[in-house]
């Protein structure tokens, strides 16, 4: 029997454990697996190739056990390893570098600009789905040279598929439906990116990778598609938890006012506190030596990102919004060879929207009636965000 503290990170009342260890321990056990609580061992793991992607075996464990979805998970991006890994995460590497997605903030301007949630309404609207959920996946069709109609599909095909997240069973069907309409999707812009001629977009690079014979028309296909289903869900999240953060501190939104400078400090810090991934799920492919535990090999091994980026041993205060941390690297987008490959665009469209609302409506405020944020499942969710952009002043 183990001798394992016993803890459940996926619990509904989990978030009342204040971050780092539990009662002293970095690793504890329980009908769910293994999970790692404190910041140092949870950076240790997830830069361990020996633990790979749960995905798959999530999907296994629905009963999704072959055919094009299985496939194209057991071989996609975030499944492969060493010389594979690297072959295939180069390609799409080139698209997200620092110094790329810089030149993205223009592009971003103008998508908010035109997506003008403001829209002379008055009154509290729902800013998650008027902006935050509009968004990444305008920016998807942008960096994949897709037509901008097709963003509201883009965005459905993301929360569709990453639904396999929920761990919920019964969303199986959903989820092999929403992989065949994103496959058959991706093929026919595909080949319509072919007929109209490429450009020089992401897709149009990885088609021109495809006729050199760097990659295989299936390896085209899974490209496309990881870059798509992780583009937009996630993204749309956490943002919404980055704004109703930042617009719930009124001191902090006060310095940004002053100083947008600190806008990415401001994005990094509330990630840190309101990680959308909460849990990262691997899996150990062998026997594995853990904090003094043999996780044999095969075991479910769940990082806990919400805790670890609460360890009081890494992060003064944790639980505290804190503009001013130095070195504040927290594990929301992951680390090691398989980290966020997209965590610069993605923190590059938070930014922007964070200016937005600097810019054009810094009286903004989160009203408490028609907001609904919660986690469960081990992320954080947004259902919605009402905020009130231009607030009559107080008559008091
Ligand atoms: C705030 C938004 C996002 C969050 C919180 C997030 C978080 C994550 C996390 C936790 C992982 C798993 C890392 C691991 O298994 O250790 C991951 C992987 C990945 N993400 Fe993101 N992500 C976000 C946005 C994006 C965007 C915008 C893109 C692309 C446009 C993207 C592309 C990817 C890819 C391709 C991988 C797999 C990398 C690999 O296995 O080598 N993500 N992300």
């Amino acid at each position: 029997m183990s001798t394992l503290h016993a803890f459940d990170p996926f619990a509904p009342d989990s978030l009342a454990h204040v971050g780092g260890a539990a009662d002293g321990a970095a690793l504890v056990q329980g009908d769910y697996g293994y999970a790692v609580l404190d910041f140092e061992l949870a950076t240790a793991v997830l830069r361990d190739t020996r633990f790979i992607n749960a995905a798959l075996t999530l999907m296994e464990q629905f009963g999704i056990t072959d055919g094009p979805v299985h496939d194209f998970r057991a071989k996609s991006v975030i499944m492969a390893e060493g010389s594979q890994h690297m072959r295939l995460r180069t390609p799409l590497a080139r698209f997200m570098g620092p110094s790329t997605v810089e030149d993205i903030r223009t592009v971003l301007r103008e998508i908010i600009a035109d997506i003008d949630p403001a829209d002379g309404t008055r009154g509290p609207l729902d800013f998650h789905a008027a902006v935050d959920q509009k968004i990444p996946a305008r920016v998807y069709c942008y960096l994949a040279g897709a037509p901008a109609e097709d963003a509201p599909r883009v965005a459905s095909l993301s929360a569709r598929t990453l639904a396999l997240l929920q761990r919920d069973p019964s969303l199986k069907d959903s989820i092999l439906e929403a992989y065949d309409e994103l496959f058959a999707y991706l093929g026919e812009l595909i080949a319509s990116k072919r007929s109209a001629g490429l450009g020089d977009d992401m897709l149009s690079f990885l088609i021109r990778q495809e006729d050199a014979g760097k990659l295989t028309s299936e390896e085209l296909l899974s490209e496309a598609t990881a870059m798509l289903e992780a583009s937009s869900v996630n993204t749309a999240h956490q943002t919404g938890l980055v704004v109703w953060t930042l617009l719930r501190d009124r001191a902090a939104w006060s310095r940004l006012i002053e100083d947008q400078s600190l806008i990415p400090a401001a994005v990094v810090e509330a990630c840190r506190l309101y990680p959308r991934p909460g849990i990262v799920s691997k899996i150990a492919s062998v026997d594995i030596e853990l904090a003094g535990t043999t996780i044999p090999a095969g075991s479910d091994v769940h990082v806990a990102v919400w805790s670890a980026n609460r360890d009081p041993k890494r992060f003064d205060d944790p639980s505290t919004f804190d503009l001013d941390r130095e070195a504040s690297q927290p594990l929301t987008f992951s680390t090691g060879l398989h980290g966020c490959l997209g965590q610069s665009l993605a923190k590059v469209e938070m930014e922007e929207v964070v200016r937005y609302l600097i810019e054009n409506h810094p009286n903004a405020v989160v009203v408490d009636e028609g907001t609904e944020i919660g986690h469960g499942g081990g992320r954080w969710l947004v259902g919605s965000l009402a905020v009130d952009l231009d607030p009559a002043p107080s008559s008091s």
